[in-house]
């Protein structure tokens, strides 16, 4: 059967990479998380002190992006590739609120975009893979044969990484993941390159109010419709 390409693309903790990673376990697709690359550039703009201090140092950052590895590194214990920054792992670095706090402004910035979304178009040359993040569907496979935008109050995504974040025993308050969240929105959908919106031809899923199970079942649908119209 004919493989297809499934973008995923919305919010920040719409649940995107649990359904990506689910769906493309059962088509037997590659499952990309492309957040994770953002994060990980992050986390070295951080540690080299480029962003995260008393003042920003951009320019710096463009020019070391030449010397920053990004490689996924599948986890077979796990069932999931895990993100490499040099040849380190930093899977669970990535994930901190410390991050989140600064991805956003990582993001809008265009040589980062460039080099992230060129990676991304390779790993997807040969279809068969499920791709989650914010410019899947308008930027980096605009000919996706199915595109899913998932949107879900900011409340209900909060309330989620809240007790995501508590579980992974990060000291911090409802309100603070509430900012993150809502920040994050912000600039994720106002920034000047690839900013999230959208895409035309996307099917807009709402999961407020839904289960895991019925998410998966309603989005694995979609996929076996299209994937048996090829
Ligand atoms: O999906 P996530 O929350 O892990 O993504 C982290 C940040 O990375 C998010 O705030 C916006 C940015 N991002 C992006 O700009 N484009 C993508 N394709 C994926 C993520």
């Amino acid at each position: 059967m004919q493989k297809i390409t499934i973008a995923i693309d919305g919010y920040s903790s719409t649940g995107k990479s649990t359904i990506a990673k689910e769906l493309a376990r059962a088509l037997g697709y590659i499952y990309v998380d492309t957040g994770a690359m953002y994060r990980a550039v992050t986390l070295h703009a951080m540690r080299k002190g480029y962003v995260g201090g008393h003042t920003e140092h951009l320019d710096a950052l463009v020019k070391s992006l030449p010397g920053i590895e990004l490689n996924f590194v599948y986890n077979t214990e796990l069932g999931f590739a895990e993100m490499y920054l040099n040849d380190e792992n930093v899977e669970g670095e990535i994930r901190t609120l410390d991050v989140s706090r600064q991805v956003s402004k990582v993001a809008t910035i265009k040589e980062v975009r460039i080099k992230l979304v060129d990676m991304q178009k390779g790993m997807g040359k040969e279809k068969g893979i499920v791709m989650d993040g914010r410019d899947i569907g308008t930027v980096v496979f605009p000919e996706a044969e199915l595109k899913i935008f998932m949107t879900a109050s900011p409340e209900a995504r909060a309330t989620r990484r809240y007790k995501e974040l508590l579980d992974k025993g990060e000291k911090l308050s409802y309100a603070d993941v509430l900012k993150n969240v809502q920040d994050r929105d912000y600039i994720d959908s106002h920034r000047e390159f690839s900013p999230l919106k959208k895409a035309e031809d996307a099917i807009e899923f709402d999961n407020s109010d839904m289960g895991l199970k019925e998410q998966f079942e309603r989005i694995h649908g979609y996929a076996l419709r299209v994937i048996e119209k090829q």
